[in-house]
């Protein structure tokens, strides 16, 4: 299952990660949205950003450009078919390489939710996060670390806040974290905050 988590293969596995992220993840999609403060000129990219929850809450707060990188051909479809406004770009890349669709510098705010135990090896996202985003940008990562201990270590060996922060540091990053709890078990995340120096 962790491996249909990272990335769902099949329809059926599709809907299954789906039905789960929409029970377990829509308030700290929202709120981590509402955390990474887009302003209406930002140029957006939520990596892993499966079946639309937060790109949902994006484009209420800008009209520039919105990259949404997914892997999966299934969350893909998912996302074709929400008929998202124009200026959402929906991209297939593995987030490590998007050299052909993003230009170095350009990304204001980045955002990935329950994604980044999955990116493996870390420091090629990293430092592919750091190329794309503008000096003065702002990466956000949403994480529940406390319930993905059990996770296959070869799928997701990202499990420690520690080791996240550790890395961005090593990428050039100033970094920040936080927890948040939006009340109840499924809404308790800790969010780390990464910002490219200018
Ligand atoms: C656990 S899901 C989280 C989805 C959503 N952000 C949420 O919290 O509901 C991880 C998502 O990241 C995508 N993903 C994982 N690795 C990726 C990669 N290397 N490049 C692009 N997308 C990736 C998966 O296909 C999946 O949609």
């Amino acid at each position: 299952m962790t491996r249909n988590m990272r990335e769902p293969s099949t329809p059926l596995f599709g809907w299954m990660a789906s039905t789960l992220m929409q029970n377990g993840n829509q308030k700290v999609a929202v709120s981590a949205v509402q955390h990474l403060q887009v302003l209406s000129n930002d140029i957006v990219c939520e990596v892993g950003a499966s079946n639309g929850l937060s790109l949902h809450e994006i484009v209420k707060y800008t009209s520039k450009d919105i990259y949404a990188v997914e892997i999966s051909e299934v969350f893909r479809r998912q996302l074709r078919a929400l008929n998202l406004p124009k200026n959402i770009f929906i991209l297939g890349n593995d987030a490590s390489d998007l050299k052909d669709e993003i230009s170095d510098n350009t990304v204001n705010k980045l955002l990935g939710v329950n994604l980044v135990y999955f990116l493996n090896p870390l420091n090629l996202y990293l430092d592919e996060f750091f190329r794309i985003l503008k000096p003065g940008g702002l990466g956000f990562f949403a994480c529940k670390f406390d319930n993905i201990q059990g996770f296959d270590e070869t799928v997701a060996p990202n499990k420690s806040e520690v080791q996240v922060i550790a890395a961005l540091a090593k990428a050039g990053f100033e970094t920040t974290s936080d927890f948040i709890d939006l009340g109840d078990e499924n809404s308790r995340y800790t969010t780390i905050k990464f910002h490219k120096p200018f």
